[in-house]
């Protein structure tokens, strides 16, 4: 959740799902829109993905959206159908997340 001002001005969800995780939720207060805050929370997210070990991040984007996404880094890997309007369709995006954490040394001292 981002507060700003002491007031909730966005937040977003991220689900653990085996080596991946998802988003399941990103969301500003309109009018904090183009502030630079939507890459805080994406940033956010991602941290928490790769501090749980998933080696990726995905979820369904606002098709408006898409845009900030794709220069969060995120790829189209497909659609989904939205489960909220039926016939619409969302893109499916996924940000592989780089090798954060050094791997345990076998053997060796
Ligand atoms: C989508 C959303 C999260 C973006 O947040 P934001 O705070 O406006 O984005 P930022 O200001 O952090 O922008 C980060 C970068 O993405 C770019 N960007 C933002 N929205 C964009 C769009 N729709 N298309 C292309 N680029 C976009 C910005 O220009 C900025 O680029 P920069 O790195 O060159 O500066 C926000 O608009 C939002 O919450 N919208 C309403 C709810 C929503 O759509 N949620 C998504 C549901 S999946």
């Amino acid at each position: 959740m981002l507060e700003l001002d002491d007031v909730v001005a966005g937040w977003h969800r991220v689900r653990r799902e085996g080596s991946r995780a998802e988003l399941e939720d990103l969301w500003l207060e309109p009018e904090r829109i183009g502030g630079g805050y939507g890459r805080k929370l994406f940033e956010h997210a991602v941290r928490i993905a790769r501090d749980g070990g998933a080696r990726a991040l995905e979820w369904d984007a606002e098709p408006y959206a898409l845009g900030f996404y794709e220069r969060m880094g995120g790829i189209v890997i497909g659609e989904t159908p939205s489960a909220a309007e039926p016939g619409r369709r969302l893109p499916r995006m996924r940000l592989t997340l780089a090798a954060a954490r050094a791997r345990p040394q076998r053997g060796g001292a």
